[in-house]
């Protein structure tokens, strides 16, 4: 398994880390085969699996939940889990039991916190227990409903120097690498140039140390809305509503299951049951 020198390492040799999130076994193990660097349960899995409005309504129940699946299903990746809305803005000992008991219950290898300001304290405070944290700067779905909405950051120069200072910042407390949400491809440029840890981009053009997508958006899985900035690179969406048609098909027409598909009871053993 990779480790976070091994990023840092890619990073100084221009060699691009591919991040996807997985939120089950099936999806951590098809990621893993495929050559995935890193996994995350993003708490995106509140809208693209579980079916919720908001990320806001993710608990650290339900991360445990599907980051034990990710793991049982990538053993040899490293693997990532957001701390949900709300797990960490309470007192200290309260973000550290969440924190804890997503680390050791799911076995990921870092956790990922949104934003800077008392979060650096935070991801200082876990750095400081032992586990290793990924910031999330620019868009932070988890605070949408009071910024504005799903909306491109840093556009303005005093809104770059700071998302510029907070990347630095969550550097500087421990971070190992830096999401970069939604920003200006200049931006990201600049943030990726100015902190030694790898920056991971989505929607943030070309030029940071990797990228990150969301499993269900790369593959076209569900019919949740896709943002500009994502590329779909295969449609399993199609053929699985194709093949599940063709099973109603079959089924109703009574074509399957067929011979092949059904056991038999030998003749002697009928006799023996019906005379
Ligand atoms: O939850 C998620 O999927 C994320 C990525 C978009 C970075 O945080
Ligand atoms: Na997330």
């Amino acid at each position: 398994m990779k480790s976070t020198a091994d990023f840092t390492k890619m990073k100084k040799s221009n060699e691009k880390i591919v991040m996807l999130t997985a939120y089950d076994h099936p999806s951590a193990q098809l990621a893993e085969e495929a050559g995935i660097d890193v996994l995350l349960v993003g708490d995106s899995l509140g809208m693209v699996v579980l079916g919720y409005e908001t990320t806001a309504l993710v608990t650290v129940e339900d991360m445990i939940h599907h980051g034990k699946a990710v793991r049982r299903g990538a053993k040899n990746t490293f693997v990532v889990v957001d701390m949900p809305f709300g797990s960490y803005h309470g007192s200290d000992d309260r973000t550290l039991q969440a924190a804890i008991r997503l680390f050791q219950e799911t076995g990921a290898n870092a956790l990922k916190l949104e934003g800077a300001g008392k979060v650096i304290e935070t991801t200082r405070l876990l750095t400081g227990t032992g586990i290793p944290v990924v910031a999330h700067l620019g868009l932070l779905p988890q605070s949408a409903a009071v910024d504005g909405g799903y909306k491109v950051q840093g556009k303005t120069a005093a809104a770059a120097e700071q998302l510029i200072q907070d990347a630095l910042a969550s550097e500087a407390a421990g971070a190992c690498m830096i999401v970069l949400e939604c920003i200006p491809y200049q931006l990201a440029e600049e943030v990726s140039k100015s902190v030694s840890v790898p920056t991971i981009g989505i929607g943030a053009g070309a030029g940071t140390d990797g990228q990150v997508l969301v499993f269900h958006d790369a593959v076209k899985y569900g019919h949740h809305h896709v943002p500009k900035f994502v590329k779909t690179f295969t449609d399993v969406g199609s053929s699985i509503k194709i093949g599940l048609e063709d099973y109603v098909k079959e089924v109703k027409s009574s074509t399957f299951p067929s011979e092949s598909h059904r056991f038999t009871m030998k003749e002697d053993e009928l006799t023996a049951l019906y005379g």
